[in-house]
């Protein structure tokens, strides 16, 4: 896609930079950061930022924008607003769709149906598919440099790598070829050993976490280690619930071994109290665990040991959501509230903290290390020659969520009735305004594949998946 000629200054802001924050002027150029200056030139249009922080633009690295096949629970219209509206300019998305983008040409064919439709850019996980664990050994890093593992299944995790000898050739697969792995650990056979003893799934959200419990990602993530070590794949763990897989994979980490995580804005803002008297909202896999494990996440990130802060932006309908618990499946909208409820804990949890350097830290996992680790170049940075993706942000701005605010199109947050601090008022990306707070305004769904392949006339392209087509496993009790 051509880039637009426009010329643009983000004045009176508070600029964070990989450097620390500073004071300045934004000059855009092209879609492009054309410098950091001290003080504006004349005759460009001008952005005042109103003394508020002027953050890069955040990198959500774990969404399910559901297309294809599950677009009645969200679509690229609806995520990518809801990610303009919460400060987000790029997404990852997730390979669990119908069907499931488990191929190269699977995830050609559904780069091509969501272009025109994104107001933020976006690059794939690819899905690890059990029965050809070699694709990845090729893989062309312009098609994804990042592969999905389903460890345990549930209502809309098709393909479940639950075999010990299939995952270890998927691990070696991908230190073949440098692709990272991003895991859901959690441990299917450990589940299947519980169902069968207990029964299915509990008639009640107070006996959830139970059910899937604090043992299953632990053992998963037990597991993952030792792969790691065995082939040197690098590995992401996405959406760590305990404290025990945090002190894990720290560990191997400090070892020096080739693993990072995520931890979800959900993990961090709720427990499994919340879980009990709200249900199906903060039904999720992994499931919500207790205070000290929560306590034990916050203590990553203020140490820095998380890599990543992602929203795993997982709707489901209200109407499914208020199935019996058996069949409610598990996740939440998120990529809208990702950054503000991260902000809102961390100066709840640590209001000593000096602000600028609390917005360095979640610009370091909301950006810089989700661009670093998944190679997003001209990502994540608020530096000259960087994409003129931007946001401004209102450290101090205190307001309700209700459901009016939803952008997702399944219209409901978990979030709802909370008091939050901070608020995205402006998004630019690509030097254009995505979204404007004040007027109510979204821009134009100029988002592009982060890809070389996006390029490349339609023609040259795959035309079909050639991939199975499962339907969403529903009603099977399994999550
Ligand atoms: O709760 C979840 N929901 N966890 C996942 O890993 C997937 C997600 C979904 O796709 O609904
Ligand atoms: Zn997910």
């Amino acid at each position: 896609m051509a880039r637009v000629n426009t010329r643009l200054a983000v004045v009176n802001g508070r600029l964070v930079t990989p450097s620390g924050v500073r004071p300045g002027v934004v000059l855009v150029a092209d879609g492009r950061i054309a410098a950091v200056v001290d003080s504006v030139p004349e005759h460009v249009p001008v952005l005042d930022a109103a003394g508020r922080y002027v953050l890069p633009g955040l990198i959500d690295s774990h969404v399910h924008f559901r297309t294809p096949g599950l677009e009645h629970k969200e679509d690229w219209e609806h995520g990518s607003r809801a990610a303009v509206a919460g400060g987000v300019t790029t997404v990852l998305d997730m390979p669990n769709t119908v069907p499931p983008t488990l191929h190269p040409d699977a995830v050609v064919a559904k780069a091509r149906r969501i272009a025109g439709r994104s107001l933020v850019d976006y690059a794939f996980h690819i899905g690890a598919d059990p029965l050809h664990p070699e694709v990845l050994v090729d893989l062309d890093p312009a098609v994804a440099r990042s592969a999905k593992v389903f460890m345990a299944g549930h209502h809309t995790a098709p393909t479940v790598v639950d075999d010990p000898e299939v995952l270890d050739k998927v691990f070696a697969a991908a230190a073949v070829s440098g692709v990272r792995l991003v895991l859901h650990a959690e441990d299917q056979r450990l589940h299947d050993l519980l169902d069968a003893w207990r029964g299915g799934p509990p008639d009640a959200y107070r006996d959830y976490e139970r059910w899937r419990p604090r043992s299953s990602p632990i053992s998963a993530v037990v597991r993952v280690l030792e792969l790691v070590r065995r082939h040197g794949t690098a590995a992401h763990i996405l959406h760590l619930s305990s404290a025990e897989e945090a002190d894990l994979v720290a560990a191997a980490a400090a070892e020096g071994l080739p693993v990072t995580f995520e931890l979800t804005a959900h993990h961090l803002s709720f427990t499994d109290a919340d879980t009990a008297r709200g249900g199906a909202r903060t039904r999720l896999a992994p499931a919500i665990r207790g205070p000290r494990d929560q306590d034990r996440l916050w203590a990553a990130l203020r140490a820095g040991e998380v890599a990543t802060l992602g929203s795993d932006h997982a709707p489901h309908t209200a109407a499914e959501k208020e199935r019996p618990v058996a069949d409610a499946p598990p996740g939440l909208p998120g990529v809208q509230e990702l950054a503000t409820a991260v902000w809102t804990g961390m100066r709840r949890r640590w209001p000593e903290e000096d602000p600028d350097t609390a917005v360095r830290r979640l610009v370091r996992h909301l950006a810089e290390r989700p661009a670093e680790l998944f190679g997003l170049a001209g990502k994540g940075r608020l530096v000259a020659g960087a994409d003129a993706d931007l946001v401004v942000f209102d450290p101090d701005h205190r307001w309700m969520l209700s459901a009016s605010d939803v952008e997702a199109k399944c219209g409901w947050s978990a979030y709802e009735g909370w008091t939050f601090t901070g608020r995205v008022q402006l998004t630019v990306k690509s030097g254009r305004i995505a979204y404007d707070r004040e007027r109510g305004t979204f821009g134009d769904p100029v988002g592009r594949w982060l890809s070389p392949l996006a390029e490349e006339p339609v023609e040259e392209l795959t035309e079909e998946s050639t991939t199975e087509s499962p339907t969403e496993r529903e009603g099977t009790g399994n999550g």
